[in-house]
């Protein structure tokens, strides 16, 4: 079993959205793509959380699961533009904490603390992203490792630069923190993608540029049946 997880950032608008729904229904309907053993999560926007959900329940994507971006750090309370774990929990499975882009609107490694621990008392399984092992060793603290949760390994090099980082530099993160099971995240694509399922390791993968378009997306599947 492999996770394929899309994580749209601020791309996608509602006609975006219908034709990547559309699209990707019609491929997986064909027989000879089979996402049987993929457990495909989609994080949109926060706005369309909501539409991404409704949409596939009437559709085939209907075993797909949703996640969020981010989560707030706070629970309820007077928080204007946040959106909390107890809400997203409604609507989400997953949701990606400590991406790397979050940096630059002032996220902390004590923010993050906050949310993964939000996220899990609120049953959401947190996508905890590292890309450091100094970075990993601060986040360990604070996770409920009864609970379930996801490590993605996403060295900034490698994001949105089409520069995916190495199997070698993979095995050895995997060896500096001892993570046993990681998702990878950073330039992945349909041909890469092939790469590193020779890594038992490496349970699945966080797809940014190359999940956008649905046609990617698709061929993304293809090369892992
Ligand atoms: P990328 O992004 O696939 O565009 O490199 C991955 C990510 O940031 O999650």
């Amino acid at each position: 079993m492999k996770y394929l997880i899309a994580n749209w950032k601020q791309n996608q608008n509602l006609a975006d959205i219908d034709n990547w729904i559309d699209y990707v229904s019609l491929a997986l309907s064909n027989k000879k793509i089979t996402n049987k053993n993929l457990t495909c999560v989609v994080c949109p926007s926060f706005l369309h959380i909501f539409y991404f959900k409704k949409k596939i329940a009437n559709s085939l994507l209907n075993s797909f699961f949703v996640g969020a971006q981010d989560v707030s750090e706070y629970d309820r309370g007077a928080h204007t533009g946040e959106v909390g774990a107890f809400q997203l929990q409604d609507l989400c499975d997953y949701v990606i904490i400590g991406h790397s882009e979050r940096k630059q609107f002032g996220e902390t490694i004590e923010s993050i603390h906050k949310k993964i621990i939000l996220a899990q008392q609120n049953n959401l399984i947190p996508i905890i992203c590292f890309d450091s092992v100094q970075k990993y060793q601060s986040l360990k603290a604070c996770i409920d490792y009864k609970k379930p949760h996801l490590f993605a390994y996403e060295p900034v090099g490698a994001i949105g630069t089409g520069n995916p980082a190495s199997l070698e530099s993979i095995d050895e993160i995997m060896q500096n923190t001892g993570v046993q099971k990681l998702v990878y995240g950073g330039s992945v694509d349909y041909k890469t993608i092939k790469l590193y399922v020779k890594n038992p390791g490496i349970v699945g993968f966080l797809i940014g540029s190359n999940s956008l378009k649905p046609s990617d997306f698709v061929n993304i599947i293809k090369s892992l049946n």
